[in-house]
């Protein structure tokens, strides 16, 4: 395209990473013969990097690819395993012009295996922290709590004194929701939302990804949702579509996840044009990076190259980006 320079420079957010789905093959090996972590015998997939490459690209599902997410990240054990991982994301964000990144982490997903939460969260924040200070981008670190785990076990997370310090302390900016979003709709977790609600946690959820419509209008109802991750089958539902377009939700929108995970046929029916011709705001976001071989410059691209989108249009998805990131009104103009 005519536009590629303009399309690397442009300054990016990315407000929907899940650090775990940055787990490069190579590093989960490395990391996996570190803790001499015997990964699924059974599975051929696991059996080389290049093996589990090609069977990352062919996912049939969401629970498809969760299932492969949850085995690749028990290899992460050691704060500095977090660090790493976090690491290694931050730079290569960068290269793609990302100057503020929200990222996700699932905290459920390593305690159960043994992890404490400060091991884990201090990794991310050492390297939050170097990637401020080297590579003058500004971070801010989401929770999300796991949708297929019992209600009572996020409730207990949330709860917990070290969470909650995080909270506190703003390590921990705000919550999210994810995982098999089939069968366990928002509104199990109005609770937790009311309780970050009352704390001043901010507070997003995936929602419209497999799921329907539906699912978006209960997590801004019932969740008290600020943002809405995913959200791309709000397309299905004009009236709901207008109230997100007058209310100004932003959507962090992951085309290429979409794609890999089939809950769209192409990078053409990513709704990108209706959602600008009708006003609805939205980031463009990588979701898991090493899991469907894109990051955020690679999404760019694959975007412009199916929906030929304008000099303005791009403007408009920037300016979207950081006006609905959680940072202050100060990093805002400086990011514009
Ligand atoms: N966890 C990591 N990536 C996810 C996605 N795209 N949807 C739900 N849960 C996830
Ligand atoms: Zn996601």
């Amino acid at each position: 395209s005519a536009l590629h320079p303009l399309i690397c420079a442009l300054p990016k957010v990315e407000q929907h990473i899940h650090l775990e789905g940055a787990l490069e093959p190579d590093l989960l090996f490395s990391l996996a013969a570190k803790h001499g972590i015997k990964l699924l015998a059974d599975d051929a997939a696991f059996t080389s990097e290049q093996a589990l490459r090609d069977r990352y690209l062919r996912f049939t599902s969401l629970d498809d690819f969760l299932g492969y997410y949850y085995i690749g990240m028990s290899v992460l054990r050691e704060s500095v395993d977090f660090c790493e991982l976090a690491w290694r994301y931050f730079q290569r964000a960068a290269k793609d012009g990302v100057r503020h990144a929200e990222v996700f982490f699932d905290p459920q997903a390593h305690l159960s295996r043994g992890i404490d939460y400060n091991t884990m969260l201090q990794g991310f924040v050492d390297a939050k922290k170097r990637a401020e200070d080297e590579l003058h981008m500004s971070v801010n670190i989401i929770a999300c709590f796991l949708r297929h785990l019992p209600v009572a076990d996020s409730l207990a997370v949330f709860d917990n004194a070290d969470v909650q310090a995080s909270f506190r302390d703003g390590r921990v900016v705000g919550i999210g929701l994810d995982s098999s979003e089939n069968d366990f709709p928002p509104v199990m977790f109005k609770e937790i939302y009311d309780k970050a609600r009352d704390l001043n946690v901010r507070r997003t959820a995936h929602a419209g990804e497999e799921g329907p419509a539906q699912n978006i209008a209960s997590a801004l109802d019932n969740l008290g949702c600020q943002r809405i991750d995913h959200g791309l089958r709000l397309a299905e539902d004009p009236v709901l579509m207008k109230r997100v377009a007058d209310e100004g939700f932003l959507l962090t929108l992951c085309p290429v996840s979409n794609i890999l995970l089939r809950c769209v046929p192409s990078m053409k029916e990513v709704p990108i044009r209706k959602f600008l011709d009708a006003g609805v705001k939205f980031s463009l976001n990588s979701d898991d990076p090493a899991y469907f071989g894109a990051y955020i410059l690679d999404t760019y691209c694959a975007v412009q190259e199916a929906h030929n989108l304008s000099v303005k249009d791009w403007e408009t998805i920037c300016t979207n980006g950081i006006q609905g990131s959680w940072c202050s009104d100060e990093r805002k103009n400086e990011l514009m």
